[in-house]
């Protein structure tokens, strides 16, 4: 494994509201319910280590799209993982590929993917059909796209509740119509029978964490889970992620290309740029103190709600094609602070300060943790 990486294990819990609407895990009906004393457990081994991945698409024109470039990240028990970057920055093609959903042409072509003691490319079908969603469940961009349009929310749920947990008839609507008051869905009996189009947007996204809850997963992957919903839904969408931390310890990797929407939520954060992670840390130390010129100029981009204050403007220069294996650093198209060798010098992550605080720039030697002079472009 790469010398820096996002690694678990400095995790600084949120704040959380508690709310008694949980019913718990035991009355899940689950043999395996967790007790308090394995939440936010970040002293033990990480749930998941990833190590180099790369996933590439191989393209009808032979052209070979790199998605995913040799990323390492860590998930610890109980701990909330933020993975941000603009748009095709990989964060998606990475998330599919952890449960080996990666659609053709593409696949990983390098790395290895451990979750608890498995070694997830070398399991069988079968095998990985009991990782996925039992053990990591994973809510979907596009939740009207990944529900079934032709069968009702309350099929769909006893469907999940009966492939994992062998439930059925009363048990499972009774589960269902817990799991959707879980998520706020009002009037959850009679909705049961609804189709997807009779909800709205956010709607079926809580209905999507429902379902992946469903599992009792210990790792659930919620990509963009807030997109295109407005800022009160987006609000409540996070709080609930963050009871369901509380409440069940699930493991999260919140994927979002949004900074601020991930701020408050995460222990550590990851920032992806063309398939790279290009920066790791606490988000305290990512929000706080940026490494990368890269999440610097991102941060500034966000939105504050200060009269008079205006978001910097966008970035200048233009991203490289993914399919381009250009020399040097990615970013120097993009990079104010860019100097002589980063033309000639692929930056892989260096410690920024000495805890695990670490950015892919040349503006970080490994010598010391100090920036390195800088010389005229
Ligand atoms: N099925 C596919 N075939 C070919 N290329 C793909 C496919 N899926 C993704 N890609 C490419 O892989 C790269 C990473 O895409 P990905 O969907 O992971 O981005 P993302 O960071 O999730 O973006 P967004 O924020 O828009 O969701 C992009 O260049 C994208 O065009
Ligand atoms: S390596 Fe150079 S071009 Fe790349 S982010 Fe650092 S300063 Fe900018
Ligand atoms: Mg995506």
């Amino acid at each position: 494994m790469n010398g820096a990486n996002l690694r678990a294990g400095r995790s600084s819990a949120p704040g959380f509201r508690a709310s008694a609407s949980f019913p718990s895990r035991a009355k899940l009906g689950d043999r395996n319910a967790r007790s308090d004393d394995t939440m936010m457990d970040a002293g033990r081994s990480p749930l998941l280590v990833v190590e180099n991945l790369s996933v590439s698409f191989f393209l009808d024109n032979r052209q070979v799209l790199r998605a995913v470039d040799g990323v390492d990240l860590e998930i610890g028990r109980g701990e909330i993982v933020g993975l941000v970057g603009e748009s095709g920055s990989g964060k998606t093609v990475f998330a599919l590929s952890l449960l080996r959903l990666v659609p053709a042409p593409g696949r990983i072509t390098a790395g290895r993917i451990r979750w608890k003691d498995q070694d997830v490319l070398t399991l069988t079908g079968r095998e990985m059909r009991a990782v996925r969603g039992r053990q990591v469940a994973m809510i979907f961009q596009d939740p009207q796209a990944a529900l079934n349009p032709v069968r009702s929310v309350g099929a769909q749920m006893e469907a999940v509740m009966r492939l994992h947990h062998g439930m059925k008839g009363d048990d499972a609507r009774d589960e269902a119509v817990r799991l959707l008051r879980l998520v706020r869905i009002p009037d959850a009996e009679r909705r049961l029978a609804q189709y997807p189009h009779e909800f709205s947007g956010g709607m079926c996204q809580r209905i999507m964490i429902a379902m992946a809850l469903a599992c009792r997963p210990d790792l659930l992957i919620a990509d963009e889970p807030t997109a295109s919903l407005d800022v009160t839904i987006q609000a409540q969408i996070m709080d609930l992620l963050l009871e369901v931390r509380e409440r069940f310890g699930t493991s999260i990797l919140l994927i979002s290309h949004d900074l601020g929407v991930v701020a408050g939520l995460c222990d550590r954060v990851g920032v992806m740029y063309l398939g790279r992670l290009i920066e790791s840390g606490t988000a305290t130390e990512v929000y706080a103190s940026p490494g990368h010129p890269y999440t610097e100029a991102l941060l500034a981009s966000v939105p504050v709600p200060e009269p008079g204050r205006r978001p910097a403007p966008p970035m200048a220069g233009e991203a490289p094609s993914p399919m381009d294996r250009m020399a040097g650093c990615r970013f120097r198209t993009r990079c104010a602070k860019a100097f002589n060798p980063c033309a000639d010098v692929d930056p892989r992550l260096r410690p920024v300060d000495p805890g695990g605080h670490a950015a892919a720039c040349l503006l970080y030697d490994d010598a010391s943790v100090a920036p390195a002079a800088t010389q005229a472009h």
